[in-house]
Formats: structure tokens, C-alpha cells, sequence
């Protein structure tokens, strides 16, 4: 047979296609079927892909599934990605986690994709009842649902995250690392439940993603740079939050955080700095910039807080030792649900440099909500409330 140039161009294509694409590794292969327990057939299905010499694709199709905590390792010969379609649930009790941190956790690799429309359960209600880290230091922490740790090159697309038992991810020592499209969900009411926590990482995006959930929407720890949350969505919850910093040893500096397109929803902080007063521990935030963002009944829509002190937990006799630096908040609109819509409490010892309000429109009851300031001077740009001093209102 004479083949046409067409029909070998065309054979060419399929066989290039054919040749780049995944190999795909079904769960199912590994014994994982609906309505059973898939712990030991991803484990599994993880093994065998890091093996391979090219990109592979474990796949976990659509059904309800049970999972126990799983910690998958690399190094990895090549790409693989996890396709999630289905729904996984964590079991309802904590202590079957076994004390883990973290009941999904992917470590020490390089390109790796999560991706999907599969829910990830984490079935919190109980460990939420037994929480009581806002009355004892040292309680007993759940299982988060992810925790990413030492991944370079990393994509978590589109799943969702729901009812985790503590925060629902935690990304720590990463670099390239995008969330995009990504769902948190968990009651208002529901304990320590943060949308991300980001630490020690650099490079990382959280894009186009919707966080209603019972703490910090994004949360970011120490030694993070070149970070980005846009076109996202937060509430309920606590808001955008830079630390707490300034309590435990050898603090890193955060650098470079860009905040963009974010409307807040009925959350308790709209964009905050926070560290703690009465420690030691001097690191440093700076290049912050918070810009576009709508406030839609946000009690501390706009707030740097250096007196941070929760369930009065330490003394607030010292000043904190952060210093923070060179940030930017720009267009923002919208309500705040107490009269102070921008609150800027720096430290004493070390005030806040370069800090910038910029077309910033916030109303309470309809009037121009207002601004207190201690230790600041923020320089003011178009539309934006002057201060007024701080009185001893503890925020
Ligand atoms: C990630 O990148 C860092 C810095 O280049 C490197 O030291 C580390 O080995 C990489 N980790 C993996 C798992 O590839
Ligand atoms: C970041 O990771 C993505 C996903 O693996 C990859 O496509 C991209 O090239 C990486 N970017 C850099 C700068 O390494
Ligand atoms: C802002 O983010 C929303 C999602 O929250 C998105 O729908 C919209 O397109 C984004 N706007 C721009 C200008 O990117
Ligand atoms: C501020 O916001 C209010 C309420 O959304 C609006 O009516 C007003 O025109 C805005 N002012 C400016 C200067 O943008």
C-alpha cells in the first residue's frame, strides 16, 4: 500500500502523541474499587509509577472511596500525575490517622500534578468537637488533609478539599508550587480549618480558587518568597494573613507577596500582618502588595496587627521585634462591619516603614469607615482615610 502524504503525516502525529502520552495506572489495577478502603492500592499504584522511567497517571475514577493516611515519596524517575475524579474519605475518627500530621501526604519529588473534580473528605466534624487549642497550648492537633512538603514543580488543579480536621493543606519547603482552581470547604464554625497555609516555600500561586472555610483563607508562615493569591474568593473565615511571626526560633524573612483580585466575604479579617509581641524573634515582611480587592461585610477588612496576642496567651509589655516594610494596599472597596475599616498597630520598638493606602473605599453603616494607626505613617495616595490615633481598644 502507497501511503498518501496525509495519511502519513497524519501517522506521524498519532505516533508522536501516542509515544508522549502518560502511561495510565488505574487504581483498580491495585484492587481499589468503590465503596472499599484504596490506602494500600495507592500506595501501591504510587510505587509503581515512581519506578517508571516516563510519566505516568494514576488514575482514581469516579465513586466514593475510604482512605487511611498515606505518605507518598519520592525521588521519582519521572512525572506522575494523580488524576482524582472520585470522592475520598478520611476516616471520622482522629486517632485513626495514628497521630499523622497530615493524611495525604506528598514529599520530596518533582513534577507532580493533582488533578481532577475528586473531593477529598477529610470528615471533621468530631475532631472539631474535641479541638481545644484555643484554651490549652499544648492540645492535641488532627490530621490535615495535604501536606506537600520538599516538592519541586508542583500542580494541584481543581480538586476540592472538604471538612478537613485542621488546616486543609499545608504546603511547606516548596518551590513552583500552583494551586489553581482549587476548593476549600468547611463550616464558619469549624476549628483551625485553614484554606492553605504556606511555609518556607517559594514561588507559589494560589489561582483562581474559592476558600469557604472556618480560619485563614490563605495563611502564609516564615521564610516564604515570590508568592501570589489571585482571582480568588475567600469567606466565611479569617481572611488573607501574613504569620503570625515573631514566635518561634530562627524565623526566616517573607518577601515579595502579591494579593490580587480577592473579593472576602463575610470574614473576620479582610488582609492582615500579624506577629506577637513580647518574644525575641526578629525577622522581617517586606514587598507586600494588596491591590483590587473587595470587602463584603469584613470586620478588619484592612489590618497590620504587631500586638497579636490571642486568648491572651503572652504579655504585651515588650514590642515586637518583626519589622515590617515597603507594603501597598491599593483599590480596595467595599463594607466593613466595624466602624475601624484600616488598622495599622506597628511595633513601638520598630515602626512600619513604606506603608501605602491607595484609593481605598470602605464604608461602615453606609459613612466612610475609618483609620487608626500607631507607630505608622502611611503615606496617602488619591482616596483613602487619613489616620486618627490609636486608643488601648485591643483588636
Ligand atoms: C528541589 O530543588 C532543590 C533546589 O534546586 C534541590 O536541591 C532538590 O534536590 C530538589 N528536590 C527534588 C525532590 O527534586
Ligand atoms: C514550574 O512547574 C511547572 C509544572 O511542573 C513547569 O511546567 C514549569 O516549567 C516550572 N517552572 C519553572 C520556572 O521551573
Ligand atoms: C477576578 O477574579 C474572578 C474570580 O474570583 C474572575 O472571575 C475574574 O475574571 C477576575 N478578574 C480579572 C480581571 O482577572
Ligand atoms: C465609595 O463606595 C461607595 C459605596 O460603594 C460609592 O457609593 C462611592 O461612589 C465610592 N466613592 C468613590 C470615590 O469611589
Amino acid at each position: 500500500m502507497r501511503l498518501s502524504t496525509t495519511t502519513f503525516f497524519l501517522f506521524l502525529v498519532l505516533a508522536t502523541t501516542h509515544t508522549t502520552q502518560a502511561a495510565d495506572i488505574d487504581i483498580k489495577k491495585f484492587g481499589g474499587a468503590p465503596n472499599g478502603d484504596i490506602t494500600q492500592a495507592l500506595v501501591n499504584a504510587w510505587k509503581q509509577a515512581c519506578a517508571t522511567t516516563s510519566a505516568s497517571r494514576i488514575l482514581i475514577p469516579s465513586g466514593t472511596y475510604k482512605m487511611r493516611g498515606v505518605d507518598l515519596k519520592g525521588p521519582c524517575k519521572a512525572p506522575i500525575e494523580i488524576k482524582v475524579d472520585g470522592t475520598i474519605q478520611a476516616p471520622a475518627d482522629p486517632k485513626q490517622l495514628n497521630g499523622a500530621e497530615q493524611w495525604v501526604k506528598i514529599g520530596y519529588a518533582s513534577h507532580i500534578t493533582i488533578s481532577g473534580q475528586g473531593i477529598f473528605d477529610g470528615q471533621g466534624a468530631n475532631a472539631w468537637k474535641q479541638n481545644d487549642c484555643n484554651k490549652n497550648t499544648k492540645c492535641e492537633r488532627s490530621a490535615m488533609n495535604f501536606g506537600f512538603y520538599f516538592l519541586n514543580h508542583t500542580i494541584v488543579r481543581g480538586i476540592t478539599s472538604k471538612d478537613s480536621k485542621n488546616f486543609h493543606m499545608n504546603i511547606l519547603s516548596c518551590n513552583n508550587f500552583t494551586l489553581d482552581g482549587y476548593k476549600a470547604i468547611a463550616p464558619a464554625d469549624s476549628a483551625n480549618t485553614d484554606g492553605v497555609h504556606i511555609g518556607r516555600s517559594t514561588n507559589v500561586k494560589v489561582i483562581n480558587s474559592k476558600l469557604a472555610t472556618g480560619d485563614d483563607c490563605v495563611s502564609l508562615g516564615d521564610a516564604n518568597t515570590h508568592l501570589v493569591v489571585q482571582n480568588v474568593e475567600c469567606g466565611p473565615g479569617h481572611g488573607i494573613s501574613v504569620g503570625s511571626l515573631g514566635y518561634y526560633e530562627n524565623e526566616g524573612p517573607v518577601v515579595d507577596f502579591l494579593v490580587k483580585n480577592v473579593t472576602l466575604k463575610n470574614t473576620d479579617n479582610g488582609v492582615r500582618i500579624k506577629s506577637w509581641p513580647s518574644t525575641s524573634i526578629a525577622t522581617t515582611v517586606t514587598n507586600m502588595r494588596f491591590e483590587d480587592i473587595t470587602m463584603v461585610n469584613v470586620a478588619n477588612p484592612i489590618i497590620i496587627d504587631q500586638e497579636y496576642c490571642p486568648w491572651n496567651q503572652c504579655s504585651k509589655k515588650a514590642p515586637s521585634k518583626v519589622k515590617i516594610s515597603k507594603v501597598s494596599f491599593k483599590n480596595i472597596k467595599g463594607t466593613s462591619s466595624t466602624k475601624e475599616g484600616v488598622v495599622l498597630i506597628c511595633s513601638k520598638s520598630i515602626p512600619c516603614e513604606g506603608v501605602e493606602l491607595s484609593e481605598i473605599n470602605l464604608t461602615f453603616n453606609g459613612a466612610p469607615a475609618i483609620a487608626v494607626c500607631s507607630n505608622v505613617k502611611p503615606k496617602i495616595i488619591g482616596k483613602a482615610p487619613a489616620c486618627t490615633a490609636a486608643t488601648n481598644k485591643v483588636f
